[in-house]
């Protein structure tokens, strides 16, 4: 079968797969005591790191699945796991976690495209001038993939030295290439799948330091230049010699403040009981400090399979069991184990209904495209929402589902069909088929009101 075609094929079937994920959402309406569902109350994704090769284990999935609003594949989307031999590519690993997340309504982070590690030996033995083309099939190759599926792609992954330096990390593409690769990535990536975030992400970055300062000062000059980049991940990999750092919301502020979106994406603390539960609310507290910090991913969904594993380092231990982590974690969200806090937005009952929207794409072809708006109540129960969804001039939606749409011009505003009453919490959506027109851009999704 030819990658056109392939492309297609996984576009077509994101879209049917995506609108019975709404559904299914729908009908579940629980209360904010999940760390997806607390998370979503404060317009984040809270997400995991999944290995293919548990999917089939009925505890980590059944885990995976109540606790999670987002999926990161720990391996399956490297190198070395998708192009092993150049121009042969192998997604059913990958494939395997992407359906799965799909069919329950959660998003996909992509990692990684261009990284020194788990890089099949046949790239660092190529010229320059092969080897920035085959960096280009790369990412063509698996952003062309799973074009319109993909949140957030970790575009570049650690392109620069630990320590005081600020120096660029030595690798085939540093070496060969020079800094010039990774801008050279992110105009590719933008090309190959125009609805991606496209993130650069790094480890030892988490405070102000050196390292953090290098990465800041290349966003900065994207950001100056016009190179495209939304987001800037921050592993965040903690320990006794590696802690939170104290200036870890500054941190995230200072870049949030350059004009990109930050993601927590590879969280893990190693530890136990009260301390590393004191770890964990000061990273949450963090993130919802700052706008821009659009979600969080911890590495793994149990210590028993983290990379870490003798560090313990997760939210659930070996049994699958919820450590002292765990429930610091869902009262920093404003889950129902947060005793509440006067005001805070995510406490139950301050007695005002209120919802939140945000909106995904969920499939995508040359001509159109499927968006998914989820609708998330905040602390009360709600009976209606109403949302407005702006399209593009050129833009017009064939098909709506799961809402009731009223059109003034290129607004659309939406009402629940049967999908308006919904606990504290919980979520619903609509989803719609758009035909391009010649426009591929986004459409705005305004503010959510409840009643
Ligand atoms: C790790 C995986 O967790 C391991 O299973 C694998 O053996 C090595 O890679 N930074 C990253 C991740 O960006 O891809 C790494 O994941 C952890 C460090």
């Amino acid at each position: 079968m030819s990658m056109t075609l392939r492309r297609l094929s996984r576009a077509a079937t994101a879209g049917l797969v995506a609108a019975a994920a709404l559904t299914a959402a729908a009908h579940s309406a629980e209360a904010a005591d999940t760390l997806g569902s607390a998370a979503a109350g404060q317009g984040r994704y809270f997400g995991t790191a999944v290995a293919a090769s548990h999917l089939g284990e009925a505890d980590y999935t059944a885990t995976l699945d109540r606790e999670f609003s987002s999926v990161t594949p720990e391996n399956e989307m490297k190198w070395d796991a998708t192009e092993p031999s150049r121009a042969t590519f192998t997604f059913t690993s990958a494939d395997r976690i992407v359906d799965h997340a799909q069919s329950k309504g959660m998003d996909v982070r992509g990692h990684t495209l261009v990284w020194h590690s788990q890089l099949p030996s046949w790239v660092g033995s190529l010229g320059a001038s092969d080897l920035s083309t085959a960096m280009k099939d790369h990412i063509n190759g698996l952003m062309g993939h799973y074009k319109g599926e993909i949140h957030s792609w970790d575009v570049v992954n650690e392109a620069f030295q630990d320590g005081g330096s600020g120096a660029r990390r030595s690798s085939p593409f540093q070496d060969k290439l020079g800094d010039g690769f990774i801008e050279e990535a992110f105009r590719t990536a933008r090309a190959a799948d125009p609805a991606a975030k496209l993130c650069y992400n790094d480890y030892n970055t988490d405070g102000v330091n050196a390292k953090s300062n290098a990465v800041y000062n290349m966003v900065k000059d994207f950001k100056s230049r016009g190179v495209p980049i939304d987001c800037v991940g921050f592993q965040s990999h903690f320990n006794s010699n590696s802690p939170v750092p104290s200036d870890y919301r500054q941190n995230l502020q200072r870049f949030a403040d350059l004009g990109v979106d930050v993601q927590i994406t590879e969280l893990d603390i190693e530890g136990s009981g009260s301390a590393q539960a004191a770890d964990y609310t000061k990273v949450v507290e963090a993130c919802l400090a700052v706008d821009r910090c659009t979600g969080m991913t911890v590495w793994g969904v149990t210590d028993k399979y983290s990379w870490r594993s003798s560090g313990t380092p997760l939210l659930f231990d070996g049994n699958y069991q919820e450590k002292p982590a765990y429930g610091a974690v869902l009262a920093a969200l404003g889950g129902s184990g947060d005793p509440g806090d006067p005001g805070d937005p995510g406490d139950p009952g301050d007695g005002t209904a209120s919802c939140t929207a945000t909106y995904t794409r969920t499939a995508d072809w040359d001509s159109g495209y499927n968006g998914q708006v989820t609708i998330t109540a905040g602390d009360e129960p709600i009976s209606a929402w109403t949302v407005t969804v702006t399209l593009p001039a050129q833009q017009s939606v064939s098909s709506l589902w799961n809402g009731t749409p009223t059109w003034s011009g290129n607004v659309m505003t939406v009402k629940p069909s049967w999908n308006g009453t919904l606990a504290a919490g919980a979520s619903t959506g609509f989803g719609f088929t758009a035909a391009k027109n010649g426009s591929d851009a986004a459409p705005t999704v305004g503010t959510c009101t409840a009643s």
